[in-house]
């Protein structure tokens, strides 16, 4: 069982103004999948925040997999890809090129995600995006797939022809 942190980034859910609905969309997709959330947060729009939180996690291998959402898009404040970026050692452009393919068939508006993902140690960060029906739409679309990049990440598959 792959054990999964989930950041949400939000200036306005951390000051208390608005309610954090991706946490738990993302805690209940994961969980119906046969994850273990070991740790969610609500952190602000903080770029600094946001990459130590990750690195933290990952450093202290406190999770296989750590899903941030929000902070993906164009308002001034949205950091969450560049914060990933900043501490990731190895980047994984296939994930977000995936959820942009699948997003473009339900919204143009899918070309103004900013999402990456990027490996660091043995943890896995993907960003999803803000809203609920986002995060489901990209989580549902992607989470076949995690499982098996999971197990060779974590040593658990060699390679792809034994799996
Ligand atoms: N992806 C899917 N699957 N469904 C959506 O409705 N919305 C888009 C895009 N990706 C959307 C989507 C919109 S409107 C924006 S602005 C970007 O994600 C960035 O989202 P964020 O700012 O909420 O992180």
């Amino acid at each position: 069982m792959y054990r999964v942190a989930i950041i949400t980034s939000s200036d306005s859910g951390y000051a208390g103004q608005r309610e954090d609905r991706s946490g738990p969309v993302i805690r209940e997709l994961v969980t119906k999948a046969g994850y273990q959330v070991v740790h969610t947060v609500l952190l602000p729009d903080e770029r600094a925040m946001l990459s130590a939180e990750m690195a933290r996690i990952a450093d202290g291998d406190l999770a296989d997999l750590i899903l941030t959402t929000g902070g993906t898009g164009f308002s001034p404040r949205d950091c969450t890809p560049e914060a990933t970026a900043d501490i990731t050692e190895r980047a994984v452009p296939g994930i977000p090129e995936a959820m942009r393919y699948l997003s473009l068939q339900i919204t143009p508006r899918a070309m103004l995600s900013r999402a990456s993902a990027g490996i660091r140690k043995g943890t896995l960060i993907v960003n999803l995006p803000g809203s609920p029906k986002a995060v489901t739409e990209c989580l549902e679309y992607i989470l076949p797939a995690l499982g098996h990049g999971l197990e060779i990440l974590r040593g658990d598959a060699s390679n792809c022809a034994r799996t």
